[in-house]
């Protein structure tokens, strides 16, 4: 397997600040007064949800779920597991959930199913980036940070085979044989 580096950068560490300070500006008027529960899907959503809930400006509580997707490196199969469930119970609390990127949507759909399931007040969406894909699905996404074109990325949180999640902008993906 060829090593594969991050290429071009097609949203800077300030391009995603800027944004995130808007959407946490509109989820704290959206929230204010509903002591939001903030569900940030690990791993690639830390970051995210770190940035997200410090920059709000109403109080929440946050918790983490992990979810892994079986499929290759770069393509999700809609077969989910959850590897670690919430500390908190979410019936009728007002449930936001914080996902990296959207591609196919399968694993926020069933994700979503299994907490639906758990009675909360509200369940909405909050991702940072969805793909053209994500569209097809039908998953009502109340808010979306970045659309991209079907291009796979890194940084920000996003790996591929766990790496290159720590770089504090948004890349493609490159190939470092160039083949
Ligand atoms: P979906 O189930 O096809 O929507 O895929 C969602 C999951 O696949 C995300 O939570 C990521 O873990 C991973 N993923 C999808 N696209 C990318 C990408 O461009 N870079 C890194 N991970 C991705
Ligand atoms: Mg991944």
């Amino acid at each position: 397997m060829s090593a594969q580096v991050p290429g071009e950068i097609i949203l800077t560490h300030d391009q995603i600040q800027g944004r995130v300070a808007e959407m946490a500006g509109e989820v704290s008027v959206d929230y204010a007064g509903r002591d939001p529960l903030i569900i940030g899907i690990l791993k690639g959503a830390v970051f995210f949800t770190a940035d997200l809930v410090r920059e709000m400006s109403i109080p929440c509580e946050f918790d983490f779920m992990a979810v892994s997707s079986y499929g290759s490196a770069t393509h999700s199969s809609g077969v989910v597991r959850i590897t670690k469930d919430l500390d908190t119970a979410i019936e009728g609390r007002h449930v936001l959930v914080v996902e990296d990127v959207i591609d196919s949507g399968r694993t926020l759909r069933y994700l979503m199913r299994n907490l639906a399931s758990r009675e909360p007040a509200s369940l909405e969406v909050c991702a940072l980036l969805a793909k053209p894909a994500a569209d097809r699905l039908d998953l009502r996404t109340r808010y979306v940070g970045f659309r991209l074109p079907d291009v796979f990325v890194v940084g920000y949180g996003l790996d591929v085979d766990e790496r290159h999640r720590e770089l504090p902008y948004i890349a493609k993906l490159g190939d470092a044989t160039g083949a």
